[in-house]
């Protein structure tokens, strides 16, 4: 039996209500562990390759082209019933902004417990611990006291790190991050790195990390997918596109790049 990618986007082409092209074309593959970053700048089209993979769209955007399969099943036909029993229990997502992912009257455990009660049969005291147990391994002290907090009173990269818990809260194998550190400052970036790589390696977790930074994708990434105006310029190993770019595109963006670690 040919080996079959976790999450698979064939040939996906997006477009405006005016009609305007916004993807072309764009196929890649995440395959049981592996993680792939999306790697382009503001406008490139990563964000609603990201939704699309969800199926959450906005209603202005049109899927013209393309399939999108989830271990196999094309998502496309699947009712909104069915797409919420796989959102969170197998696709976990991470957006860039947390504080305005998190519901801002809704106490933080509340939020990252909601996963757990939707695709998990856990009791309510099992539940309770199990969250407080996920916040502490995504590297939140106190989790007591953080899941009593209300999102205006962490700082950033807490928030992150509650999104992040929130994400794997229904223990799903993918997590789908988009920009998730753009918005915090480096050394804290650095810390939500470092607590990816822990999680993968711990729990096999495949990622699709989209950045518009090449360090951060080379840090957490095997596969590099390259995009700009909507199209998918180059794709390969992280190794293979750093070391031996073939668009001129990836070739300045390494060039410009400083000092690149590979690998987590
Ligand atoms: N809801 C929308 N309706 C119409 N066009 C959109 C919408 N969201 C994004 N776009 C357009 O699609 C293109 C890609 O956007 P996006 O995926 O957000 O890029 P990126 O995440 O790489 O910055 C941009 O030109 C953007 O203006
Ligand atoms: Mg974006």
């Amino acid at each position: 039996m040919v080996e079959q990618a976790f999450l698979r986007i064939q040939n996906l082409s997006l477009a405006s209500q005016e009609g305007q092209s916004l993807v072309k074309d764009l196929s890649l593959e995440v395959s049981a562990g592996q993680a792939v970053g999306i790697l382009g700048e503001s406008g490139s089209g990563k964000t609603l390759t990201a939704l699309a993979a969800m199926r959450l769209l906005p209603p202005s955007v049109i899927q013209t082209q393309g399939e999108i399969y989830l271990e196999g099943l094309a998502l496309g036909p699947l009712s909104e019933v069915e797409m919420c029993k796989i959102r969170g229990a197998k696709l976990g997502f991470v957006f860039q902004e947390p504080a305005a992912a998190f519901n801002p009257v809704l106490p933080v455990g509340v939020q990252v417990a909601e996963a757990m009660e939707l695709h998990l049969p856990l009791g309510k005291v099992e539940r309770k611990n199990a969250c407080l147990e996920l916040m502490e391994e995504c590297g939140l002290q106190s989790p007591a006291d953080i899941a009593r907090a209300y999102p205006h009173q962490l700082s950033g990269g807490m928030l992150q790190r509650a999104m992040i818990a929130a994400a794997l809260a229904g223990s799903p194998q993918l997590l789908i991050a988009d920009e998730p550190t753009t918005a915090l400052d480096v050394t804290i970036q650095a810390e939500i790195l470092q607590l990816v790589n822990r999680l993968r390696s711990k729990r096999g977790l495949a990622l699709l990390w989209i950045s518009h930074d090449l360090g951060v994708l080379a840090s957490v990434c095997e596969e590099l997918v390259v995009m700009k105006s909507g199209q998918v310029l180059e794709q390969g190993s992280v190794h293979r596109v750093l070391g031996a770019p073939n668009d001129p595109y990836t070739k300045e963006l390494v060039a410009a790049a400083p000092r690149l670690e590979v690998g987590p």
